[in-house]
């Protein structure tokens, strides 16, 4: 809490509001006796004013593009660091040891079998369903088959449905490829990493050794520790809303993935490839710029702009060294990538987007790897929701630990009518 106090004055009358600092990032405004003392509500749809908790998890700097967890930028992180460590962090603070590195990797490796009778669920869904629809179903329904892991009030209870939850998601995502293929579900293989056991049921068959190609794999490893966490982004807020009612976390991360979909956040990597893909050649770069920038035609550049980040996205950075990393080890020459690399120049050379601040986010170039790895793009968002899903728990685990926790319980502005009689419908 800093000395100084924030005044607010309403109809003549001053409020004295409480500034509280944390150790980096803006001041607030303490609000919260603001209702009781003048009868007013503060109005912010959207959230771009307002902190919804404390967290000790992740910060970023949008003016200046840093992000860190737990203290450590992306960048070193996503060099250095592999998903299991960065998953770690997120939930214990610290960077582990070895033996806590290992230890934790192993216990997450005993948890990677689902029940086999969720594998009968799959086969309730059309072939053709998007893998997020069955990502929002399953993750759902653990909760009906981990009942003894969903008492929230019991740590021991929370951190082993956080290691089911990062455990099962690869499975669960796997199998989710596989039933749109036809291809028979891959049992995990619990000698191979985390993300090597992901690639193999995937992209595995039961008649085949699968070779884990080490490039992709740490290619992808580094991708699931880009999309780790970020702090209070829409799907973590569902999550801690969905979780602040007491829900158990099977359900609130479902909650989080159904939020994911949207193309304003997780599905823009799949609208951002499919978007490139439509734009397809060089040439026609100046004409979606112009589509972007005319107020009256509802496109954006998907993979660009962001609520936060008013400077390059840090991922962003790292995700296009990475796309030149797999193109280079599979041998691949993707004309979409130059497609990417021109229309980003181009972007960031019109003052529209200089104006407006808007630079290339995450989702801009991951859909070029994913797609080159051999993921179709309705997978592309399911990637996004299998790696967010540790810093959903984090989140989770972080808010239910809060003493001072609340069921969240936002007010409005009512603009409907006021109260009248009721008409029977004889005389409507
Ligand atoms: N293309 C063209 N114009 C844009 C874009 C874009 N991608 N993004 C923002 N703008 C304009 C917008 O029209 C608005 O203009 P004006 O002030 O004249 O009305 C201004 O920039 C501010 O945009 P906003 O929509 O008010 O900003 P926001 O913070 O509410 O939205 C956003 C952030 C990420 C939803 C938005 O930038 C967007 O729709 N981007 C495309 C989708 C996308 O890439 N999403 C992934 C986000 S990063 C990963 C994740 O969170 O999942």
């Amino acid at each position: 809490m800093s000395n100084e106090n924030g005044k607010l004055q309403l109809d003549g009358k001053e409020f004295d509001m409480p500034v509280m600092s944390g150790t980096i990032g803006p001041d607030v405004v303490d609000i919260r006796k603001f209702y009781g003392q003048s009868g007013a509500f503060t109005f912010d749809p959207g959230f771009t004013s307002t902190a919804s908790c404390e967290s000790q998890l992740t910060y970023i700097d949008g003016g200046e593009g840093v992000l860190l967890h737990r203290g450590y930028s992306i960048e070193e992180l996503s060099k250095d660091s592999s998903f299991m460590e960065v998953s770690y962090l997120l939930l214990n603070g610290e960077l582990p040891n070895t033996d806590q590195l290992n230890d934790f990797s192993y216990t997450i490796s005993r948890h990677t079998m689902l029940h086999e009778q969720l594998a009968t669920f799959y086969r309730g869904f059309r072939r053709d369903a998007h893998p997020m629809a069955i990502m929002c179903g399953v993750v759902g329904a653990l909760s009906a088959f981990y009942h003894d892991s969903t008492d929230i009030a019991d740590p021991e209870h929370r951190r082993i449905s956080s290691h089911r939850l990062i455990a099962k998601m690869p499975t669960i995502a796997a199998m989710a490829y596989k039933y749109s293929t036809g291809q028979p579900f891959l049992y995990p293989d619990n000698d191979l990493s985390y993300t090597g056991n992901f690639l193999r049921m995937t992209f595995g068959v039961p008649a085949e050794k699968y070779e884990v190609n080490p490039v992709i794999e740490r290619a992808m490893d580094r991708i699931f520790i880009l999309h780790a966490d970020h702090e209070q982004n829409a799907s973590t807020s569902t999550v801690r809303l969905a979780g602040s009612s007491g829900a158990n976390p099977f359900a609130c991360i479902a909650a989080g993935i159904a939020c994911l979909w949207g193309p304003a956040h997780g599905g823009a990597n799949e609208a951002a490839l499919n978007m490139l893909r439509e734009i397809g050649t060089p040439d026609q770069i100046p004409h979606y710029i112009e589509r972007a920038k005319d107020k009256n035609d509802p496109f954006r550049l998907m993979g660009f702009g962001h609520r936060v980040y008013k400077n390059y996205d840090p991922r962003a950075t790292v995700m296009q060294e990475t796309v030149r990393e797999v193109l280079s080890e599979l041998k691949l020459k993707d004309p979409i990538f130059e497609v990417a690399l021109q229309l980003e120049e181009m972007a960031l050379n019109d003052d529209y987007f200089k104006e407006k601040k808007l630079f290339p986010n995450v989702d801009f170039y991951s859909g070029i790897i994913y797609s080159a790895i051999g993921f179709p793009t309705e997978m592309f968002t399911v990637l996004f929701a299998l790696a967010r899903t540790v810093g959903w728990v984090a989140q989770w685990n972080e808010m239910i630990s809060d003493p001072g926790q609340k069921i969240g319980r936002p007010r409005q502005l009512y603009t409907g009518p006021e109260a009248r009689p009721f008409v029977p419908i004889a005389n409507r």
